[in-house]
């Protein structure tokens, strides 16, 4: 077991804005602890809205009439983003709500902040009790650390790469199971009504439910069936059509919680390709995804699929052309 501490307790050293990297003794701590001190005064604000039933106001939606935003995921989005940008000056973001007023959706070198201030919009309009804050922060390209807040069940979920999971604190490891037959499998039906993308999201599900296997679940959150997978009451977890900003923070959740990600092809992960599998293993892994059927929505860099595109993930070279 690797040893950590949880991020929240002590803190190694504070930076200084311009200097973060060269100064500190441990460059990304500082962040990370920043993420989870934010992730939970988010929680507070999300909290109140489903206590106050003002949670559904100005329900608005964007690529389809069920893809939902309110009023509060903007006012998380930003209070994230205005925090950080005080103390981190130099450092990029990707924010779920920004990407959809029009920024783009561009992850370079630079140190970045991953955000999606609520995953699991449509449960918290519901008052579904499974919605997510998520901050992840990738360096290079790659995920250095993420924070997932279950803003209503109170759990704070953190990773950093190399020193382990945790959820309030306690160390996260994935199930040891290898038998597919034994295993509990999560996915979701995403926001797409597409007739063709329903079919393959049918298909695929009637394909893994007959295996068989012990049942599928759906916290309605894609990074908090992630975390199911880092907590091991879950083998896998598929999807195809989420955004890097959903699973990114929980990449590395899972990974450091032992687990494995491919992209639905059996491929490396990609970021951008909206296409993942979170498993406990390779051999759960690798025999769930023979049963599922691959499409490619367009990705969230724009880039075409299989194309080289400047990402940290090798292209995939996956088949493509389904619609969204
Ligand atoms: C969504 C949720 C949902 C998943 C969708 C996501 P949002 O995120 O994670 O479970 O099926 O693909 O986009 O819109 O609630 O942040």
């Amino acid at each position: 077991m690797r040893t950590m501490r949880a991020p929240g307790s002590v803190v190694q050293s504070s930076t200084d804005q311009a200097g973060e990297m060269s100064k500190s003794h441990d460059p990304w701590q500082d962040a990370m602890d920043h993420a989870v001190a934010v992730a939970r005064k988010s929680g507070e604000i999300i909290r109140e809205a489903v206590q106050n039933q003002d949670r559904s106001s100005l329900v608005q939606t964007k690529s389809s009439a069920v893809d939902l935003v309110t009023e509060t995921d903007q006012k998380v989005e930003q209070l994230i983003i205005q925090s950080v940008k005080s103390k981190f000056p130099s450092h990029r973001f990707i924010g779920e709500e920004s990407v959809s007023s029009g920024e783009l959706c561009v992850l370079t070198s630079d140190p970045t902040w991953i955000i999606d201030p609520i995953d699991g919009t449509t449960n918290f309009v519901h008052g579904y009790p499974f919605v997510g804050v998520c901050i992840g922060f990738a360096v290079n390209q790659q995920v250095e650390w993420g924070v997932v807040y279950s803003a209503i069940e109170d759990k704070m979920f953190t990773a950093r790469r190399g020193r382990g999971a945790f959820c309030n604190g306690r160390p996260l490891q994935v199930s040891p199971q290898t038998d597919v037959h034994r295993a509990l499998v999560a996915t979701e039906f995403g926001s797409s009504r597409d007739p063709q993308v329903v079919d393959k999201i049918f298909s695929s599900l009637r394909k893994v439910l007959s295996l068989p296997v012990h049942g599928v679940r759906g916290a309605g959150s894609a990074a908090l069936n992630m975390c199911a997978v880092a907590l091991g009451s879950v083998e896998l977890y598929y999807e195809t059509g989420i955004h890097i900003w959903d699973f990114a923070a929980a990449s590395v959740i899972v990974t450091e919680a032992g687990g494995v990600l491919r992209d639905t092809t059996g491929g490396a992960v990609d970021l951008m390709s909206r296409r993942v599998v979170a498993a406990n293993n390779e051999t759960i892994a690798t025999r769930i995804i023979s049963e599922l059927d691959v499409y490619s929505p367009e990705r969230d860099d724009g880039a075409p699929h299989g194309a080289p595109h400047g990402a940290p993930h090798a292209p995939h070279g996956a088949p493509h052309g389904a619609p969204e």
